[in-house]
């Protein structure tokens, strides 16, 4: 499973620029659709994440693995006026009111924009420890800051196979950790997402190959609690989106 994942990262990304070499234009299929939906922006190069995660992983990542879900979402809602229109966490909240046909789709695609698009904004930092109303909240919802370390790296060990953990935020500002398979999203369940980290090996297979509890210890050296903060205080105020 490992060898098919690495080999099927490589040769997505080595796979496009052959494509377009070999492939004369009057042959070539028509362009996917390119939105409503699009990759957005890291805010910081490649390297800054250094500490756990490097900048080849990071570029892979982002501009194959996400665009990947950003392209096949788009595709999914090609000629659905009102999938289209929507945003993105109301689309993944109301997945099950899609139509049954595009289910699949949608969850993995949307599942996987929406959780990528958070993944890249609580990174970018120098880790340290949560401060102000998150860490309040860390305090007396996960035990305490080293706890809370604890019980997060233990839900991230347990996804078996692909998937993430997450922290979920209630209006309440109550947190509480939570696994999901695939790209699959607390959002699916009516729950606002504090924070997550990616466990699919794409996210860390470069560096760490089969060793995902490193991964998972160094990934908090690169957190911006800063950021955190702000989903925090926007998840109790009802304005966070994905
Ligand atoms: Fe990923």
């Amino acid at each position: 499973m490992a060898f098919i994942h690495r080999r099927g990262l490589m040769l997505g990304a080595a796979g496009l620029g052959l494509a377009s070499l070999v492939r004369p234009a009057s042959a070539q299929a028509p362009a996917a659709p390119t939105g409503p939906f699009t990759l957005p922006q890291l805010g910081y190069a490649f390297d800054k994440n250094e500490a756990a995660i490097d900048a080849r992983t990071m570029e892979l990542h982002w501009r194959f693995h996400h665009q990947a879900y950003v392209t096949g979402l788009n595709a999914a809602v090609a000629g659905q006026d009102a999938l289209a229109r929507m945003p993105l966490d109301e689309l993944v909240m109301g997945i099950n009111q899609a139509p049954e046909a595009l289910r699949t789709r949608l969850r993995n695609f949307g599942g996987g924009h929406a959780n990528h698009s958070m993944f890249w904004e609580i990174m970018g930092g120098a880790g340290g420890e949560a401060a102000g109303n998150v860490k309040a909240a860390i305090d007396r919802d996960l035990g305490g800051f080293g706890e809370f370390k604890n019980r997060f790296n233990a839900a991230a060990m347990s996804v078996f196979g692909s998937g993430w953990a997450f922290v979920t935020v209630t209006r309440e500002g109550r947190l509480a950790i939570v696994t999901k398979p695939n790209q699959d999203s607390p959002l699916m369940d009516g729950q606002r997402v504090l924070m997550g980290n990616d466990v699919w090996e794409h996210a860390y297979y470069l560096r760490y190959q089969n060793r995902r509890a490193e991964y998972v210890g160094k990934w908090w050296d690169v957190l911006d609690w800063a950021k955190i903060g702000t989903r925090f205080d926007a998840g109790v105020a009802g304005t966070l989106k994905v």
